[in-house]
């Protein structure tokens, strides 16, 4: 038995056992319905079903029965992500990547993986009887039929379905490749709809496609990403490109690509638009990295990034929690004007690990610029995390080496912001296991699990010369 308190509070986390993706996350019938890479049966990765939850706020989820198992010879080891859309007839239907070993040429001793249907009525789904619809034989020349997977489908303004699917190529490197079709269930291969020229990682998984604001924006996850400056960090990481997208050819034109997030752990997120027209987008909230971190016998492993909401401005994708967190604020504390020098200090009434904290530091005028700020939360004798910002060098990291895990790597992540004089605004989230940090109005984003024990609850602010800190703290409830 899981009590709620093992649990985030209004970050979605695994029924039982493991989760990873986010998978058919969309708006159906009134409900929120996000599905996710799911293995019940241990909390650790395995033969992936679809995980179901439904939400009518985003921040509230209930269980659904689980909506896919890999039952059948074309998804026996997995039905890997995919994402889900309204048919024209109302139907809920679900895409998703069938892995097997039966396929082309059996005894191989190879995986392959091809796209498959289920449809259903927000319940209950059953798998297309002619599945795969998109099968290792119309892969193009030169494409691995082992990692050709995680279809992303829409219609489009036209009527017609797309769908994006992530291929290897003889190179090992991974493009999105554009399918379309008039009903959903047969597919014609169009072309190479973005390419990996070896610039961002390998192998490229889990596409995103959306029109926002005119601009054409792909999000993919990237393996085997090696860092580049303060923007990217090593290994698994999502890419954002936004560019011109012209829907009668399907020409995408990238013009700008940055890191969705600063952090570690925020992975293969998908994206809705909502009934009253907001782009939002969830990702999970863990790392490839880390995913071994944690004992195979708890009884749950994984969670859900908070939902983003998101904007574009000069090319750049911007990203703030969804608006709905605030109807979750029960109390809020305020603290102003607070001039610190070289000394630390803690309130009273802002400690905890379910809040959300608004900050902002500034220089105090006439004194040289101070050299630090650190917010150290989830913190008792022996552990802490610690936020800190160096405005000298424009530098935000978050430092969780004494958060409580064994591992060495993967506990150092950093920011690079654009301001220059030494100010400072993040909005802070913190829900049980987990830091979000939205900096400079959602320009830069930082994620990171903290798996800290729970009474691990101490807030404590520092200052390494003089500074001046605002904040405005909200308690959180479910
Ligand atoms: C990304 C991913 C996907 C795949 C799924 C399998 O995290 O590797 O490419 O569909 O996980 O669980």
């Amino acid at each position: 038995m899981i009590t709620d308190g093992q649990r985030p509070v209004f970050h979605l986390s695994s029924r039982v056992g493991w989760m990873n993706d986010p998978n058919g996350f969309s708006v159906y019938e009134g409900f929120y319905h996000l599905f996710y890479q799911y293995h019940p049966y241990e909390a650790r990765w395995g033969p992936m079903h679809w995980g179901h939850a439904v939400s009518r706020d985003m921040l509230h989820w209930e269980y659904r029965p689980a909506a896919l198992a890999p039952d059948r010879s074309y998804d026996n080891l997995g039905c890997f992500s995919g994402t889900a859309i309204t048919t024209k007839d109302g139907k809920h239907l679900l895409m998703y990547t069938g892995v097997t070993d039966r396929c082309c040429e059996a005894g191989s001793g190879e995986t392959y993986q091809q796209q498959c249907i289920a449809v259903g009525d927000g319940f209950d789904y059953v798998k297309y009887a002619f599945n795969p619809v998109i099968s290792t034989g119309q892969i193009p020349e030169r494409y691995n039929k082992c990692h050709f997977r995680d279809p992303k489908v829409w219609q489009g303004d036209d009527g017609i379905y797309r769908v994006l699917v992530a291929a290897m190529d003889d190179n090992g490197l991974g493009n999105i490749l554009l399918y379309t079709s008039d009903d959903g269930i047969n597919w014609t291969y169009k072309k190479v709809f973005a390419r990996n020229d070896g610039s961002f990682g390998k192998m490229w998984e889990c596409p995103d496609f959306f029109v926002l604001e005119g601009k054409g924006v792909l999000t993919v996850s990237l393996e085997d990403m090696t860092p580049k400056g303060y923007e990217y960090h090593g290994g698994h990481e999502t890419l954002c490109l936004i560019g011109d997208y012209d829907e009668s050819t399907d020409d995408f034109f990238i013009r700008s690509d940055q890191s969705l997030d600063h952090g570690i752990d925020f992975y293969a997120p998908e994206s809705i638009e909502t009934d009253d027209g907001r782009r939002v987008m969830i990702g999970w909230m863990q790392s490839w990295e880390n995913a071994s971190c944690h004992d195979i016998h708890d009884p749950y492993f994984g969670q859900m990034s908070i939902p983003r909401e998101l904007k574009i401005r000069d090319c750049r994708l911007y990203q703030q929690p969804i608006r709905e967190l605030t109807g979750l604020r029960s109390r809020n504390t305020v603290h102003s004007n607070i001039i610190m020098e070289d000394d630390e200090i803690s309130f009273f009434d802002v400690s905890g690990r379910v809040l959300e904290i608004d900050l902002e530091i500034a220089p105090v005028p006439g004194e040289s610029l101070f050299d630090r700020f650190i917010m150290s939360f989830a913190g008792d004798k022996v552990y802490h995390t610690d936020l800190v910002f160096r405005p000298g060098d424009l530098m935000v990291e978050i430092d969780r080496e004494f958060f409580g895990s064994g591992k060495k790597n993967g506990n150092r992540m950093v920011a690079r912001i654009t301001n220059n004089d030494g100010f400072f605004k993040a909005k802070i989230i913190l829900d049980r296991f987990s830091v979000e940090v939205f900096l400079e109005d959602g320009h830069q984003v930082m994620t990171s699990t903290v798996c800290t024990p729970l009474d691990a609850g101490s807030i404590v602010f520092k200052a390494v010369g003089k500074l001046m800190m605002n904040l405005i703290k909200y308690d959180l409830k479910s």
